[in-house]
């Protein structure tokens, strides 16, 4: 059984390498009110979203972010924009902003824009130099980073992923 949002699920897959192509910013509003519209625990839509349309404002944060990791030459797969979705702390602030994330990522892979999960702000968002240029990016203060999307056109095809099925079926 198939239709267009299932065949839509189905064929995104990461990408690591982006086209210089920017995207424009009616295409980045339609992902955010994909984001938006996940489901988000008991409706409390506590989260935020930044979006970073510029691409030396993305490398200031990759510099900062690469600082605190200790490999300075991290650079976010030097993507045309990110996404970053951010919350109050806990648990299940986590699994809101991964609702909206992915919703981002299908929304993206339905319009020709190629997407990854970047996770490595969810250990460095607290380090004084990434939060303050996550501060410049609009980040609220005490709101945590749990991981952000970065997104382009894709450099090249994606190679497929071996996908498992550990499901059981009762019926
Ligand atoms: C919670 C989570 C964290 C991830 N973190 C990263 C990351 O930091 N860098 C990266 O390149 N991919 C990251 N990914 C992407 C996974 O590597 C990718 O989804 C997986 O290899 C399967 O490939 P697919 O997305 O093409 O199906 C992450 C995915 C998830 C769900």
């Amino acid at each position: 059984m198939t239709n267009a949002v299932i065949e839509n699920i189905l064929t995104r897959r990461s990408v690591r390498a982006f086209q210089e192509k920017p995207i424009d910013r009616e295409t980045i509003e339609t992902l955010l009110q994909c984001a938006v519209h996940a489901p988000s625990a008991m409706n409390r839509q506590t989260w935020h979203f930044s979006a970073v349309l510029n691409r030396e404002k993305i490398q200031k944060l990759a510099a900062a972010m690469g600082k605190a990791l200790g490999s300075p030459a991290y650079n976010l797969y030097c993507p045309a924009a990110l996404i970053i979705p951010s919350n109050e702390t806990g648990l299940i602030k986590t699994w809101d902003n991964a609702c909206a994330l992915e919703n981002i990522f299908l929304a993206a892979h339905s319009l020709g824009i190629a997407s990854v999960w970047i996770n490595q702000a969810s250990d460095t968002c607290d380090d004084p130099g990434v939060r303050a240029v996550l501060t410049e990016l609009g980040v609220p203060e005490g709101h945590a980073v749990y991981g952000m999307a970065a997104l382009g056109y894709a450099a090249a095809e994606p190679k497929p992923v071996d996908k498992k099925y550990p499901v059981t079926i009762i019926e």
